[in-house]
């Protein structure tokens, strides 16, 4: 590990370590108003979502790194303190990276862009028709958070309300893999929530898990498991009783055949449960464990905790 004290860093490098430490950050493409009118679209991902009930936003358009000047994004939302907090996805991406050019504070950075401006419904700022989740907010807050370069200044917006598309849905929720957002890590990179990069992981649903210290020693100093599979039988609401044990395996259907390692392997990979624990048990093989694990890891990925920590307690047998 090493230790950075950022009173002893160049601003650059601070800026730099924070944007590959924390993310992936969500874009905010924020489209503002000057008082003359002049429109102006920019994204930022020093952005995040405070709280429902009722809904804000802020979003930190820091201080220039070259002269510590207010960006024109800052400007016009402290004259009319409204703005559209836009989302941004990947079929949009390249359009905003282009919008983050220092155009000078005349020119409209929609016509830049190519983005599209679309009239929002309570403030004068335009919406951004590319956008798949737009919210029309009104400015409550602006903390200046330093007044030097890269300072930041944190604009904290009530919003007010929000447009999508109602084929986003699936099972009453956005579905990640149709919003297609994408997000701010480290440098230029950028990574785009989809695809493989798009996991679930069950809520507790408010139940009490026994948690890492009653997991069975065994199971922990096993190098067979994971840090993530152990944090997954913590969910477990107890240990399997010999009870339990005993009928898990009853119900299963023994076919007392024996059977190579091989064709053991190739039954866990493939889910072939049924058939493959009662003839692992039965094996007497010396690698009996290890595909007991085996099958206990598949039952994990499948978010079937208590099938895995039986198959566990049965590997310790
Ligand atoms: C994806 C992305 C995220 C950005 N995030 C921020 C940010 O959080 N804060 C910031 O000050 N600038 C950020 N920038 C740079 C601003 O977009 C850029 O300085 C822009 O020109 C400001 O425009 P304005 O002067 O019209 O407000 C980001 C740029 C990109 C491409």
């Amino acid at each position: 590990m090493i230790t950075f004290d950022p009173e002893k860093l160049k601003v650059p490098e601070v800026h730099r370590l924070l944007l590959g430490g924390v993310g992936p950050r969500p874009i905010a493409l924020v489209s503002s108003v000057s008082a003359d009118g002049i429109r102006n679209l920019s994204p930022f991902s020093f952005f995040n979502v405070f709280g429902a009930n009722p809904p804000y936003v802020a979003f930190s358009p820091a201080r220039r790194g070259k002269d510590a000047s207010l960006k024109d994004t800052y400007i016009n939302i402290a004259e009319t303190k409204e703005c559209v907090v836009n989302s941004v996805n990947f079929s949009m991406v390249e359009q905003i990276s282009f919008a983050s050019t220092e155009f000078s504070p005349e020119i409209d950075e929609f016509q830049e862009s190519g983005l599209t401006p679309v009239e929002s419904v309570m403030v004068r700022p335009p919406r951004v028709l590319e956008s798949p989740f737009q919210m029309e907010c009104r400015v409550e807050q602006i903390l200046n958070l330093g007044d030097g370069k890269a300072s930041g200044n944190l604009i904290i917006c009530r919003v007010l309300l929000i447009h999508t598309n109602e084929e986003l849905f699936e099972h009453g929720i956005i579905s990640p893999y149709k919003i297609d957002l994408v997000a701010r890590m480290s440098g230029e990179y950028y990574c785009r929530a989809n695809g493989d990069s798009v996991f679930e992981i069950p809520k507790p649903a408010g139940k009490t898990g026994i948690g890492y210290k009653a997991l069975p020693l065994d199971w922990k100093n096993s190098e067979l498991l994971t840090a993530n599979e152990l944090g997954k039988l913590c969910h477990l609401e107890s240990l399997p009783t010999i009870e339990e044990l005993n009928s898990f395996y009853e119900n299963l259907s023994p076919r007392m055949k024996s059977r190579s390692i091989e064709e053991l392997n190739s039954l866990v990979i493939s889910e072939k449960f049924e058939e493959a624990i009662p003839a692992i048990i039965n094996s007497g093989d010396g690698s009996r464990r290890e595909l007991l694990y085996k099958t206990a890891k598949r039952y994990l990925a499948l978010n079937k905790i208590y099938e895995a920590a039986v198959i566990l307690t049965i590997a310790h047998w």
